[in-house]
């Protein structure tokens, strides 16, 4: 069969396949130790489950505005009011499923045949799948190990051509986990602001930040680039709301527009039922968002405490999201993976997000879950000499 040119520049999400192994195992009845996963276990928070429920009763059931409804847009614009000082106003704010559709909106509106986007590697993978569904060159600049995997203004400006249209930052990074300084994120801004370049900020773990370092990168871009700044967010891992596809982006507002042609012609809105759990989520209490991250903070030590108690296993201590990303104890991450899944514990491999030798673990499972996959480790481990 002869598909579109597009569809051989891009590959299925490595996530989403080892998610689709698990699910395919667990049918068979096998009891896997999923760390594949992004999403967290948590439920829903009670109130907003409430709020889905009742507006189901009182039959909000139709289509709705394919932005979303005001009164979520407005949500939105509160939230970052109150958490960053900045002044958005409901037409800058466009409800998506998810982040994802998010950043393909502004994927399909910003980025064109001809153009560079430039990110960080290793990448979230659909961040590179979407700037080259939009026909665009991805340009990628890597960030290490040795320094926490930092993501650093100058390698953007020095990756900049007179083609780059725009620059994705995910902070905090999936998958590393490491968060960009207000610091970097002000130099970047200048040098982008002065040649016309975009910046799409992916913000989908903002809320799952462990120590209180600032992180205010929506003001530092709004007092900078407000014209040409993106910001990316959903209510997926912060609400655990992986499931009801909440997302939204806030740019300018006829950018905003235009991605709502995008999304009028493909979705149109989202979930009616979703839009009302998203306002609970949003304006209602946040001590389950606290409450959780509290729980990642100690899983991310347990984990990060039993891997590194074998020094082979070299890995960063993330300052947010909730993935690990150690060096692999072989060079073929690939190979090692199924090491560990003969083991039935399920990892996904660096190569998904573009770096070999590494694998990423994501620690948003129980306590239990974890203690289970403590001794395959081990046991994979003592194959490779000391
Ligand atoms: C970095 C990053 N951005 C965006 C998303 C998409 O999130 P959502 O489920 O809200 O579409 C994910 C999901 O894993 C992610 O890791």
């Amino acid at each position: 069969m002869t598909f579109a040119s597009r569809m051989s520049r891009v590959t299925v999400s490595p996530t989403l396949k080892v998610s689709a192994e698990a699910d395919r195992l667990r049918r068979t009845g096998v009891d896997v130790v999923d760390l594949g996963a992004g999403e967290p276990d948590f439920p829903t928070p009670e109130h907003v489950k409430a709020a889905a429920h009742a507006a189901l009763d009182s039959n909000f059931t139709k289509y709705t505005p394919s932005a979303g409804i005001l009164e979520l847009r407005d949500a939105v614009a509160q939230r970052y009011r109150m958490d960053y000082g900045v002044d958005v106003k409901p037409e800058e704010v466009i409800i998506t499923a998810g982040a994802k559709q998010a950043l393909y909106n502004a994927a399909m509106v910003l980025y064109e045949q001809g153009d560079e986007v430039i990110t960080h590697g290793p990448f979230w993978p659909s961040i590179v799948d979407q700037i080259k569904l939009a026909d665009a060159r991805p340009v990628v600049v890597q960030t290490h190990m040795e320094d926490g995997f930092a993501i650093k203004a100058a390698s953007f400006i020095e990756a900049m051509t007179p083609r780059t249209k725009a620059i994705v930052i995910n902070s905090p990074c999936n998958p590393t986990g490491a968060l960009m300084t207000e610091a970097e994120m002000a130099l970047l801004a200048d040098a982008a602001a002065a040649r016309g370049i975009w910046i799409v900020l992916d913000f989908t773990y903002e809320k799952l930040i462990y120590e209180p370092v600032p992180h205010n990168l929506v003001k530092i871009l709004f007092e900078r680039m407000r014209d040409k700044t993106v910001v990316c967010n959903a209510a997926s891992k912060a609400y655990a709301m992986t499931g009801w596809r909440c997302g939204w982006a806030i740019g300018p507002k006829d950018m905003i527009a235009q991605c709502n042609v995008v999304q009028g012609h493909s979705t149109s809105n989202i979930n009616s039922l979703t839009q009302k759990a998203a306002i609970a989520a949003l304006t209602g209490p946040q001590d389950s968002v606290t409450m959780m991250l509290n729980e990642y903070r100690k899983r991310r030590d347990a984990v990060h405490g039993w891997l590194t108690a074998d020094p082979r296993f070299v890995c960063v201590k993330p300052g947010g999201a909730f993935y690990l990303f150690p060096r692999t104890l072989q060079p073929d991450d690939v190979a090692f993976v199924r090491e560990l899944q003969a083991e039935l514990i399920l990892t996904v491999p660096g190569v998904g997000f573009g770096r070999r030798g590494h694998l990423r673990i994501s620690y948003c499972v129980e306590d239990e879950t974890i203690e289970r996959a403590l001794p395959g480790f081990e046991r994979v481990a003592k194959r490779y000499r000391k």
